[in-house]
Formats: C-alpha cells, sequence, structure tokens
C-alpha cells in the first residue's frame, strides 16, 4: 500500500497502490489516466537540479555558530550576535569553483566557501571563497573570466591559452594570480584552509550608525596545502579527495571548526582610504584595520537528504537580514542580481523569497593600482614559497602554445609580474624562457593588426622595432620598445641574448 506522504501523488489523494500500474486489463496498455504514474515519472525526470554555470556546488554540512565575543553588538544590530554564547544553525557548502561537479579537485583554483546562517530573522547567506580577493573588480568580466578558466569542452582538460590570454589581459588579476600560485591555492583540506566573505558589506548597529565590514573565517585546524607535485598525484589517484575528506571527518566525529573574525572599516575613513576599500581585488591592510574576533562556526552534520537539503539551497549574496547590507561593491552589486537570475533557471521562479536591495552610497573613483599588493604578497612569502610560486606560474604560463597570440600572452602577463616586484617578474621570465623559449618580438606586429578585443583595459606592449622584420627574433633585454619594467628585469637578471 502507498502511505499517505507519498510524493508521487502530489497534493491529489493518497495512492492505495504504488506497485502496479493503472492498465486497460491484464495485458492492456497503460492508461493515461494514470496520473500516480505520469507525476512519478515527471519528478523522477527533474530529480537533479542542472549544475550552475559557475560554481557548481560541491559538498555541504550542517553546523552551529556560537557568538564569542561581547562587543558584537556595538557594530550591527544583527539579532545572531546580539549575546555571548547565542547558538545559529548553519549550512556550508564547499566548492571547487570553476570545474564541474564531476571534476577533480585538487587543482589549483579557488574552493568556495559559502555559509547559510539560518538566523532567527532569515537566512543570511556569505557566499565566499579561500581567498580574500577576486581576479576581477568588474563584473562585466566575470563571464569572460570563467570561460577562461572551464575546461575546453573537446579535451575536458583546462587550456594554457585560455587562462593566461584571459589573465594578461586582465592587470587587476595579479594579485589574486600571485595568491592562487602561492601554497594557499592548493589547499590539503577544506578544513585546512580559511573562508573569506571577500566583499566588504555594510554593518548597521543599534543607534543607525553604517560601518563597512569583511568577515574572514580562520580555520582553527591550521592552514596546510599540497605541493604541486602532491596535487597531481592526488588528482590522479583520488580525484575527489576534498570531497571525501570533509565527508570522513564529520562522519569520524572529528569536527572542523573556524573562528569567525571581522575588520571593521569606520564610514569617515572611505574618502581618505589609500586604496578603494570597495575594490574586491585589494585586501584592506591589516595594521590599519585588524581582525576582530566574533564567535566560531563548527560543522558536525551532513544533511540527510542531499535533493532537498543541498541540490535546492541555492545561495544568494541577496539574502541578508536586519543589520546587514551591501556594500557599493560593483562585484557584490552584480551578484545581487545574478544568483536569483541563475537560480529562476536551475529550479523554479518562486523557489525562494528574494529580498530587495537596500539603499547604496555614492563613492569617489580611485585610480587603481592593480600591482602594488600582489608585489607585498610575493614580499611577505617566504624564500621556499617564492620558488614554489614562480615555479607553479612558470609551468602553467609555458604551456601557452608558441604562436603570435599566445606569445603576446606571456609578455603581457610577465609585464604584470614585473610591475608587482622587479624581482619577481624576473624570476617568472627566466622560468619560462627555460620551459618554453622566449617570445617572438614578430607577434607584437601581428597583435597590433589584430581587431581590438573587448577587454577595455590593455596593457601597451612593444612595436615591431624597424628594421626588424624577422621572426625570430626573441625578447631581449635590448629590444627597443620593451616596457621598461620588463626591460630592467630582463637586464638585471643577467639574460643577454634571447635567440631562438
Ligand atoms: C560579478 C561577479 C559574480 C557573478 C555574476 C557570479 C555568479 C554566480 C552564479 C550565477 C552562481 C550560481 C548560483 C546558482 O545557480 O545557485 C554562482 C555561484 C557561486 N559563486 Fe559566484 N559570481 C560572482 C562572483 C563571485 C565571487 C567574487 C565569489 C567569492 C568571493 C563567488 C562565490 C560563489 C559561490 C560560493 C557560489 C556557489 C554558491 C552555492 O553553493 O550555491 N562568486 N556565482
Amino acid at each position: 500500500m502507498r502511505s499517505s506522504n507519498d510524493p508521487a501523488t502530489g497534493p491529489g489523494d493518497p495512492a492505495s497502490d504504488n506497485q502496479n500500474i493503472l492498465g486497460a486489463g491484464p495485458r492492456g496498455p497503460l492508461l493515461l489516466q494514470d496520473r500516480q504514474l505520469i507525476e512519478k515519472l515527471a519528478r523522477f525526470n527533474r530529480e537533479r537540479v542542472p549544475e550552475g554555470t559557475a560554481h557548481p556546488f560541491d559538498l555541504s554540512a550542517c553546523g552551529v555558530f556560537e557568538v564569542t565575543n561581547p562587543e558584537v553588538p556595538r557594530y550591527t544590530r544583527m539579532r545572531m550576535f546580539s549575546e555571548v554564547g547565542k547558538r545559529t544553525e548553519v549550512f556550508v557548502r564547499f566548492s571547487t569553483a570553476d570545474r564541474s561537479q564531476r571534476a577533480g579537485n585538487a587543482i589549483r583554483n579557488p574552493q568556495d566557501f559559502a555559509v547559510r546562517f539560518y538566523t532567527e530573522d532569515g537566512d543570511w547567506d556569505l557566499a565566499g571563497s579561500n581567498s580574500p580577493v577576486f581576479f576581477i573588480r568588474d563584473p562585466l568580466k566575470l563571464p569572460y573570466l570563467i570561460h577562461s578558466q572551464k575546461t575546453d569542452p573537446h579535451t575536458d582538460r583546462q587550456r594554457a591559452d585560455n587562462v593566461w590570454d584571459f589573465f594578461s589581459r586582465s592587470p587587476e588579476a595579479t594579485h589574486q594570480v600571485t595568491w592562487l600560485f602561492g601554497d594557499r591555492g592548493l589547499p590539503r583540506s577544506w578544513r585546512h584552509m580559511d573562508g573569506y566573505g571577500a566583499h566588504a558589506f555594510q554593518w548597521i548597529n543599534a543607534a543607525g550608525e553604517r560601518l563597512w565590514v569583511k568577515f574572514h573565517f580562520k580555520t582553527d585546524q591550521g592552514i596546510e596545502c599540497l605541493t604541486t607535485e602532491e596535487a597531481a598525484r592526488i588528482s590522479s589517484e583520488f580525484p575527489r579527495h576534498l570531497r571525501h575528506d570533509l565527508y570522513r571527518a564529520v562522519e569520524d566525529g572529528n569536527f572542523p571548526s573556524w573562528t569567525l573574525n571581522v575588520q571593521i572599516m569606520p564610514e569617515a575613513d572611505v574618502a581618505g582610504s589609500r586604496i578603494d576599500p570597495f575594490d574586491l581585488t585589494k585586501v584592506w591592510p591589516h595594521g590599519d584595520y585588524p581582525l576582530i574576533e566574533v564567535g566560531r562556526l563548527t560543522l558536525d552534520r551532513l544533511p540527510d537528504t542531499c535533493v532537498a537539503e543541498v541540490e535546492r539551497s541555492a545561495f544568494d549574496p541577496g539574502h541578508m537580514v536586519t543589520g546587514v547590507g551591501p556594500s557599493p561593491d560593483r562585484m557584490l552589486q552584480a551578484r545581487l542580481f545574478a544568483y536569483g537570475e541563475s537560480r529562476h533557471c536551475r529550479l523554479a521562479p518562486n523557489f525562494h523569497r528574494c529580498q530587495g536591495l537596500r539603499g547604496g552610497v555614492a563613492t569617489g573613483v580611485r585610480e587603481a593600482d592593480d600591482f602594488a599588493q600582489a608585489g607585498v604578497l610575493y614580499r611577505l612569502m617566504p624564500e621556499a614559497e617564492r620558488e614554489r610560486l614562480v615555479a607553479a606560474i612558470a609551468g602553467s604560463l609555458s604551456q601557452v602554445q608558441r604562436t603570435a597570440a599566445g606569445d603576446s600572452a606571456v609578455c603581457r602577463s610577465i609585464g604584470h609580474f614585473c610591475r608587482a616586484d622587479r624581482g619577481y617578474g624576473r624570476r617568472v621570465a627566466l622560468a619560462v624562457k627555460a620551459l618554453r623559449g622566449g617570445v617572438r618580438t614578430a607577434s607584437f606586429r601581428a597583435r597590433e593588426a589584430a581587431p581590438a578585443h573587448s577587454y577595455a583595459a590593455v596593457p601597451t606592449v612593444p612595436r615591431l622595432p624597424s628594421g626588424v622584420t624577422d621572426q625570430s627574433v626573441w625578447l631581449a633585454p635590448s629590444s627597443p620598445g620593451l616596457p621598461a619594467t620588463l626591460k630592467g628585469a630582463l637586464s638585471n637578471s643577467g639574460a643577454r641574448a634571447w635567440k631562438s
């Protein structure tokens, strides 16, 4: 007998038989009037939610957030932070950002860290990642970014040419690229990495004052990373190891936790700030805005039902509650729209409620420096990590094909690393040259002849010097027209003649 809550019947009467269809007699065809059969097959067809274009999710876990700092209500009137010891249930989703759900995750790729707080005022989603910054500050470039990182549909492998074509045309990505190719770009497990809300958000306190806030989840397990070699081995032996690691840890009662910290920026600081505080390619200096502990997030349960709890839970940066709101960060502003839109496509038009946007603020336009923080990050790294960083970048950059377009992408990318730090760029240049060979200056002429690319900010590249016509001339420190930064870096490196 079919039970009265069998989903196959939908809102209709409980069915009396879930073992047999309605047929025209014992050997006749089935009847269209068998609503239970039609409903059951229709539901079965829709059981899987289509994968999102960006950031398809991987594994989710449930847990609790507990407040540890009595001072938080000074900064926000969010009720979930109102007193020490207050607990809020959470649902956290991890994923490997630019890969499909089927792909391996021991790869150099941002790892998503999306937290949903089930607060008494509704759901608050903080859909961030393991990096404090992002590749771009302009949401128009997001589709180019995602497409350049995704695997090639023919080979199901990432193409270095696509990756570096995008990076080399996006100087603002240099900071995130330096971070990604550093040790933290390959976390040993999701438990051993930090999580970041990344954007600035606004907090409003009980007095109605507005502060800008950034959220940082610091792992209590400690940071642990894989080397490039370890990741390559794991990828081939056990491609979904991040997923299995978290699953096993929670199943075994080895519950991972993170300490939530915030950086707070008073509204008055914005005007005089050296950097644009709402630029997602930048961090806020910790010296100016130290971390303030807020509470602890612990994951202690796996979801009971994958379809209901995991597949249908669509995170949305627009899910906010009283006391927290968006900042003028343009990437965040675009995300407020994009996730609801994606949900409408993937799930159902009215699946979740979507909160309206709150008021914005006007901000001045600052000259963006795309390289300074990447240089700071490079110089903060111990020498051994710098070596690994350079090897990882060169390993990827040297796979770019030796075509005119490929040479231009390599040259532009090296120029970016030089501008972040001359030593950094020089080392990348030498390592790439050792692995791939130099760069044909003729490629620049080809590039100049090519139609203008759609990205706005393309750095200047050298003209082919007059009298030099030969494709075999390689980029050398003495090449006329070479960007000064790159020329200096190559001269200092002792590289003299780069002839094929
Ligand atoms: C303009 C910039 C961005 C756009 C337009 C965008 C768009 C999207 C879309 C359409 C999805 C799929 C949502 C769904 O179908 O449920 C998604 C997922 C996701 N994105 Fe973004 N994204 C942007 C930037 C970012 C950034 C900067 C981060 C991290 C700091 C991020 C983190 C995530 C995460 C964690 C998910 C998965 C959420 C989940 O598990 O449901 N995104 N993004």
